[in-house]
């Protein structure tokens, strides 16, 4: 049945990548990064997609967007699979989608111009000419609170949070409606994370986006998520609203990462629960992987 409210519908999608071996690079194994993970992204929404490094969040995000072609599973976005689509149609489709990158001097190309920076997907996709793409590079400079004179720039000349706003700014050139934020804020100041997190939302209530939210620790994704899925060793173990994972994790993994954001208050810290052992956390991941992935049920509980 097709959900009017539902943007993008992740099904059992898995991406394995091949180990190769030899002069002949013949295939020995494969690292399973994505390992049949479901969700779904409802529109407006924030979904916070959280594991430690190496789970395989930026894997995810990324066969989302078909910028990695999934092993096998489907992405449904908005009615439409992507997996199945090729060429001119997944081109088009691509408009709607865009990615924010962690490290925004390592995403951002130094030879060029913020200017053209911004104006590339414009030309790439046909939008506008090039005298308009100035405008709207004008335009998107503000939204992101920068000096719209800033677009002669180089990113070399702008500081951590300016850079990652100028990634903001290309990503919405297209008016895409769903973004995956691939832990946009890892990279920045403390002092300037809050910032970049507030000009997201405030973006978000503006042009009404839907965003796949990429964190490795629960404290980055609390303010802006509305569910949350915990991931680990390359699946799902956990979706829950923010509210019912902050105040009672079911899984082990997720009671782990909870129990690693730090209390600033040392008696609380103090007396505080340990968190699993390594070997409780791994047992319990692979007896609910059995079960059906992302199942918020109380018997995830009674895994030892
Ligand atoms: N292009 C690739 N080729 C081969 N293996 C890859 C590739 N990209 C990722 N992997 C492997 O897939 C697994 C998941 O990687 P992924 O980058 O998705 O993790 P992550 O959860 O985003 O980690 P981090 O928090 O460090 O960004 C890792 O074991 C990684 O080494
Ligand atoms: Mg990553």
């Amino acid at each position: 049945m097709v959900d009017n409210n539902v943007l993008v519908r992740v099904d059992n999608l898995v991406k394995h990548f091949p180990i190769t071996r030899g002069i002949l690079q013949k295939q020995v194994g494969a690292v399973r990064a994505v390992d049949d993970v479901s969700f779904e992204v409802r529109r407006g929404e924030t979904l916070g997609l959280v594991g430690e490094s190496g789970c395989g969040k930026s894997t995810t995000g990324r066969a989302i967007l078909q910028l990695y072609r999934p092993t096998s599973g489907s992405v449904n976005f908005d009615g439409v699979d992507l997996v199945k689509l090729k060429g001119e149609d997944l081109r088009k489709m691509r408009r709607k989608m865009q990615m924010i990158f962690q490290d925004p001097y390592a995403s951002l190309d130094p030879r060029m111009t913020v200017g053209q920076i911004i104006s590339e997907p414009l030309i790439v996709h046909n939008v506008v000419s090039e005298s308009e793409a100035n405008e709207r590079v004008k335009q998107l400079l503000e939204l992101v609170r920068l000096n719209p004179a800033f677009s002669t720039r180089y990113p070399h000349e702008f500081s951590g949070g300016q850079r990652q706003r100028v990634g903001i700014a290309r990503a919405l050139a297209l008016q895409p409606s769903f973004i995956v934020c691939d832990e946009p804020i890892s990279a920045l100041d403390v002092s300037v994370q809050a910032q970049v997190v507030n000009l997201l939302e405030e973006l978000q209530k503006q042009f009404n986006l839907t965003y796949l939210f990429i964190a490795h620790d629960l404290s980055m994704v609390r303010h802006i998520s509305d569910r949350v899925a915990v991931m680990y060793l390359g699946v799902v173990v956990e979706l829950t609203t923010r509210n019912e994972l902050y105040s009672n994790p079911l899984h082990p993994y997720s009671q782990a990462l909870l129990s690693a954001v730090p209390v600033p208050d040392p008696v609380i810290e103090a007396t505080r629960k340990r968190p699993p052992t390594r070997h409780q956390v791994v047992a319990s991941v692979h007896a609910a992987r059995l079960r059906k992935p992302c199942a918020r049920k109380a018997d995830l509980n009674s895994v030892k």
